[in-house]
């Protein structure tokens, strides 16, 4: 049985991972918008993603006896001025989002909810990873500057990214 403190924070979480997806979506729209379907398919498979995150709490939560409670989604950020301003919003959501799971760990340390760690253990594994995606590609935005052979072909690169469904929501 999880306190109402933990289930509160874990359904804002689920809204949140549902806004993150949304905000993802935004971003794979501006990139088709100039015609870069590897930027897009980056984006896309990061939204979908991220509704698996969202997911895997959802599920956490009927398992330890509670109930999901849907909130609205906020409207997303729709206006980028460059592939940086992208990159530079998408690693600094990313980092606001760790920030968030760190809160629930700890949050779930003080109660001494170990189910609850086991489960955030891997969202902060997987944190770690999300963060030196955005870092890494904005880092190569920058040296690639306005060169448009270095943006294709970071744009060959990228619609390589192959989405893979998890075997367990949990
Ligand atoms: Fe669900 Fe990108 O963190």
């Amino acid at each position: 049985m999880l306190s109402n403190t933990i289930l509160n924070s874990l359904n804002e979480q689920v809204n949140f991972e549902f806004y993150s997806s949304y905000t993802y979506l935004a971003m794979a729209s501006y990139a088709e918008s100039i015609d870069l379907s590897g930027f897009a398919n980056f984006f896309r498979i990061q939204a979908k993603e991220e509704l698996d995150h969202a997911m895997k709490i959802y599920d956490y939560i009927f398992q330890k006896n509670g109930v999901v409670k849907l909130k609205e989604i906020i409207k997303p950020q729709s206006d980028f001025n460059s592939l940086i301003d992208l990159f530079e919003r998408g690693y600094k959501h990313e980092q606001l989002v760790t920030s968030k799971i760190y809160e629930l760990a700890d949050m779930a340390f003080e109660e001494k909810e170990h189910a609850t760690i086991s489960l955030l253990k891997w969202f902060i594994d997987e944190q770690v990873e999300e963060e030196n995606n955005f870092n890494t590609l904005l880092k190569k935005l920058r040296r690639a500057e306005d060169n448009p052979a270095a943006i294709y072909m970071i744009d060959e690169e990228l619609s390589k990214r192959v989405y893979t469904q998890p075997t367990t929501t949990i």
